[in-house]
């Protein structure tokens, strides 16, 4: 099949790929000429494990190609995905002018029967606003129709979610326009639901905040453990044995970052506004995310006696491992705070130190884990890096000024710190 995909970031351009790597002729289309210079030249534009190879492959194949011309690649597409960014606003709700423009666009291109498909995540009812942009551009509307696609692939892990998606939803206002995307993701084999287009716009926000939810509610549990003397894994262990509950997004931490589950619980909580409800049950889900990450930094500015004075050491930057994204990433409130009370930071992370620097460029910004930790009063184990898993800790030990752990993801056992003499504070318990 022909396929067109408007965005290169992390939805479009994994979608684009996954779907050259099925066959069909991609068509992938960004508006910033230097990012498509970049992929013309097999170089990806987002970090994510596996997808240079891929790209290159299928460039190479000639199953996909790059262009900024979105009128080019509609004019020579069956199906147009609409991958764009949709960031909050500053009251939360979802910024969709990149979505509107894209709209416009493909609206004066369209001239034989055309499906666009929104993957982009929008509120509900922005389906029907990107079908009356486009029918607003002169386009018969027997010539066009809109589906909504929600993505639901993980960073780090977004090619295997892609080609191995627990389900397919589409929502559409017609049969034969869902039947084309049935058609398309057919190789994939895997369940597929057909529904309404606003059910499928609202599956997405409903599923990030659930999942947000349930991790607000661990980290809530982890708070109870932390003053009864309980052990989180444990709690956390016990509940998830239970099919109805399930053990996955039951890892109690520094709370979720990254550039969905705040953005979408938020997207929720106002979308909720404008149709009259208010979702005070999510509002407090963010409220138990905020407070998981100040109460953490607070334990240890308690032990310290304040941050003055004092170098702290950051493990990880990463909103989590094998990305190097750091939209709302814990580690830049843990910054903040201990900036603001007078306390110096080093840091290390592997892949997203550059993007750290540019919002803090008063850390210290190391070569290795036990260059951070050199002279420091504590480190805070910030981002589960697989490579911070098995490390030498009596190393990092031996070169710290106060061997002090604060592990906030829960990867060291009490044990092997204990061996290497460091003292262990741990999230719940
Ligand atoms: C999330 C969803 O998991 C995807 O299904 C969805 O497609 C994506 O948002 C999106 O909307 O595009 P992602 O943000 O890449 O994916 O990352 P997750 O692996 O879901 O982690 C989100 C945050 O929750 C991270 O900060 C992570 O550290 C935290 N987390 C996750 C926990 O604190 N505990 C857990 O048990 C799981």
């Amino acid at each position: 099949m022909k396929v067109a995909v408007v965005g290169t970031g992390y939805v479009g351009l994994v979608t684009g790929v996954v779907l050259a790597s099925l066959g069909n002729e991609v068509v992938c289309v960004d508006n910033d000429l230097a990012k498509v210079e970049k992929l013309k030249a097999g170089i990806p534009t987002i970090y994510e494990p596996g997808i240079e190879e891929l790209l290159q492959r299928t460039a190479r194949e000639n199953f996909l190609r790059f262009t900024n011309s979105i009128s080019e690649a509609t004019r020579s597409s069956e199906v147009v995905f609409i991958a764009v960014g949709t960031p909050p606003s500053d009251d939360g709700t979802p910024d969709l002018t990149a979505v509107r423009a894209v709209a416009r666009e493909i609206g004066k291109a369209i001239k034989a029967y055309t499906v666009v498909v929104n993957k982009s995540t929008v509120p509900v009812g922005a389906g029907d606003l990107v079908g009356q942009i486009i029918a607003e551009q002169g386009v018969d509307p027997a010539l066009f129709d809109v589906v909504s696609n929600p993505e639901f692939l993980r960073e780090g892990s977004a090619i295997r979610d892609t080609l191995e998606p627990d389900r397919i939803v589409i929502g559409a206002k017609k049969p034969e326009a869902a039947a084309k995307l049935v058609e398309l993701y057919a190789p994939l084999d895997r369940p597929t639901l057909i529904t309404d287009l606003n059910s499928a716009e609202l599956i997405k926000y409903a599923s990030n905040s659930f999942l947000a939810m349930k991790i607000s509610y661990i980290n809530a549990i982890s708070r109870l453990c932390e003053a009864c003397d309980a052990k989180v894994s444990e709690v956390a262990q016990g509940m998830g044995a239970d099919k109805r509950i399930g053990a996955d997004f039951l890892q109690a931490g520094l709370g979720w970052g990254g550039s969905c589950f705040p953005k979408d619980v938020q997207g929720l909580i106002k979308t909720a506004e404008k149709l009259h409800y208010d979702f005070r049950l999510l509002k407090e889900v963010v409220n138990i995310n905020d407070d998981q990450t100040l109460h953490f930094v607070h334990r240890l500015r308690t032990r310290l006696g304040g941050f003055a004075g004092k170098r702290i050491g950051l493990m990880g930057l990463s909103f989590k491992p094998n990305t190097d994204d750091i939209r709302d990433a814990k580690s830049l409130v843990i910054i903040e705070q201990i900036i603001k009370d007078g306390g110096h930071v080093s840091a290390y992370d592997p892949i997203s130190m550059s993007h750290v620097e540019k919002i803090y460029p008063e850390v210290r910004y190391a070569s290795n884990v036990f260059e951070v930790a050199e002279n420091a009063d504590a480190i805070i184990l910030v981002t589960e890096w697989n490579e911070f898993k098995q490390l030498d800790l009596a190393r990092l030990a031996s070169v710290m000024r106060q061997k002090i752990l604060f592990d906030g993801r829960r990867i060291y056992p009490p044990a092997a710190a204990e061996r290497a003499g460091l003292e262990l504070h741990s999230i719940g318990e």
